[in-house]
């Protein structure tokens, strides 16, 4: 599903926790349902860019309403005020309301690399796909080849 929205403030508690989000607004009647994300995040100052997205109430920080919001790791630029498309490639798991700040950012820390390991595994896979297109190809040369009388 690609979700569309204007990047607006939130509590602005995420860069104290170290990990940055833009908040994305969208109408809650299109909001997907509450989890943490492995998102492509595509935006006019980034490119396209892989993204830890979270949708929900925030338990852990007493938040109220369903916001949906996303964490693009190595990105440090100012986003308010632009729009952003994120496509949501794969759910890591559901929001949890956690005792401390520092167990979130753990956990946080977890999915991001998680997250990162898609891409890796993705990439792997890319890397073999022409092999196996050399494979086929030479399999198929070898049938083509008449035979010896
Ligand atoms: C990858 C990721 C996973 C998150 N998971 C949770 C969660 O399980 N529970 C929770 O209460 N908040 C979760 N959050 C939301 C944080 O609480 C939120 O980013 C933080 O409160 C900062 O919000 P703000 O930037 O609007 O201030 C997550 C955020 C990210 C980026």
């Amino acid at each position: 599903m690609l979700y569309r929205g204007l990047v607006v403030p939130g509590d602005k508690l995420g860069r104290k926790l170290g990990y940055p989000t833009a908040n994305l607004k969208i109408s809650p009647t299109v909001l997907p349902k509450d989890g943490v994300y492995a998102g492509e995040v595509f935006g006019d100052k980034l490119g396209v860019r892989l993204g830890a997205v979270s949708v929900g109430r925030r338990p852990t920080v007493a938040g109220n309403k369903r916001v949906f919001e996303v964490y693009i790791p190595g990105f440090k630029g100012n986003l308010y005020g632009t729009k952003l498309q994120v496509s949501l490639v794969k759910k890591i798991r559901g929001q949890k309301k956690f005792a401390s700040i520092e167990d979130l950012k753990r956990q946080i820390a977890e999915d991001v690399r998680k997250i990162l390991s898609l891409k890796k595994e993705d990439r792997a896979r890319d890397r073999q796909t022409p092999d196996r297109k050399k494979t086929s190809r030479l399999s198929e040369l070898k049938k083509s080849r008449p035979k010896k009388a």
